[in-house]
């Protein structure tokens, strides 16, 4: 039987809702609190998912003797000061994506989690899907050959809200870091630490991007683009290309049930179907990591949470889009 183990929720809007109610699929795990700014609102998220613990603050969560690791879904701009709480408490700690909002904040939760020999993984949580899981397979099979080519583009149509997270540049808005992530992890995922970063955007009246291209050479050779958009509709699909095939996501490339091989001359599609919205497998390997003793996951290790951010910080660089954060 699977070790229980205790989760607290940090936040309850729209993403913290799809977790709670994703862990109801993932064995061992129970919900023993949640934390909100406020307390109507962790009661009513409490009540909703037959929470115990209903705390008016993620401070009060954090001195929760009960939870073992927490979840943290609130905005990007705090999810570093988040984490430091929880992990200086001793907790546990996956943390939404982005991570945080520059490569210097994530250096700063990788030393709290290290200085109190916490587990600490960014929440991209596509990467432990089944399609994904499969998708590493045959890379590391050479289905492909040698893979040189990654392009993937993450773009819906928001309506233009100045105050939503994707625009207000104060929650750290931009279509980079809440949609780019998604191309950005496939490209490094399969090619690795990049070598060069060159990126172009176009920023809204919110001071924010609302789309960027960005392209990488990386270390080992190779090349990816990777597109976001915050106000029009992309394909929201990737392609992996190599020497001797190719891997097609299809839209939404971030979650996919099934994609196409093209291995050679044979062109096979590959299914990959799961319940639930995705969440869970994210969570499933937290508690594999636990139950194991590991502090960081290796299919998304702290180092490659660190580069991604360096890249965004790079490529905000040249784009001309900085927070109040940033040095
Ligand atoms: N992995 C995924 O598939 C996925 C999908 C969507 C979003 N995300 C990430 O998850 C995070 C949250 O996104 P979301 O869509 O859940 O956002 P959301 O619906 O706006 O919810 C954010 C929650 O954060 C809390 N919060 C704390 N400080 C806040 C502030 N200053 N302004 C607004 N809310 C604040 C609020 O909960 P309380 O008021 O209860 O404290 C709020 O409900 C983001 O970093 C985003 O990139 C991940």
């Amino acid at each position: 039987m699977a070790e229980t183990i205790r989760w607290g929720i940090a936040a309850t809007g729209g993403i913290a809702t799809g977790f709670a109610t994703d862990l109801a699929l993932v064995e061992g795990a129970v919900i023993t609190a949640v934390g909100s700014r406020s307390q109507d609102r962790a009661d009513e998220f409490g009540a909703r998912f037959d929470i115990p613990h209903r705390h008016p603050s993620y401070e009060a969560l954090a001195a929760d003797p009960d939870v073992d690791v927490v979840y943290v879904a609130s905005p990007h701009s705090r999810h570093a000061a988040d984490a430091i709480v929880f992990l200086d408490a001793g907790k546990h700690v996956l943390c939404e994506k982005p991570m945080a909002l520059n490569e210097l904040e994530v250096a700063s939760m990788i030393d709290a989690a290290r200085r109190n020999s916490r587990f600490l993984m960014e929440a991209i949580l596509t990467r432990f899907t089944p399609a994904y899981v499969e998708l590493r397979r045959l890379l590391a099979d050479g289905a492909i050959g040698t893979p040189l080519a990654v392009d993937a583009e993450f773009g819906m149509p928001f309506p233009h809200d100045p105050a939503h997270r994707l625009f207000d540049k104060a929650l750290g808005g931009g279509a980079l870091l809440d949609l780019g992530i998604y191309p950005l992890q496939l490209a490094t995922m399969v090619l690795g630490p990049a070598a060069a970063v060159a990126a172009v955007g176009q920023l809204g009246v919110t001071d924010v991007d609302e789309q960027v291209v960005v392209s990488i050479r990386h270390e080992v050779g190779g090349l990816s683009v990777s597109k976001a958009a915050s106000r029009v509709l992309l394909g929201n699909t990737a392609r992996i290309s190599g020497t001797t095939g190719s891997i097609s996501l299809p839209a939404m490339f971030q979650n996919p049930k099934h994609f196409t091989l093209v291995s050679g001359d044979q062109t096979r599609q590959i299914d990959a179907p799961y319940d639930g919205i995705g969440l869970r497998f994210g969570a499933a390997e937290v508690h594999r990591c636990l139950a194991a003793g590991e502090l960081e996951s290796s299919v998304l290790p702290l180092d490659e949470t660190r580069r991604l951010a360096a890249i965004m910080d790079e490529a905000r660089r040249q784009i001309g889009l900085r927070y109040p954060t940033d040095i």
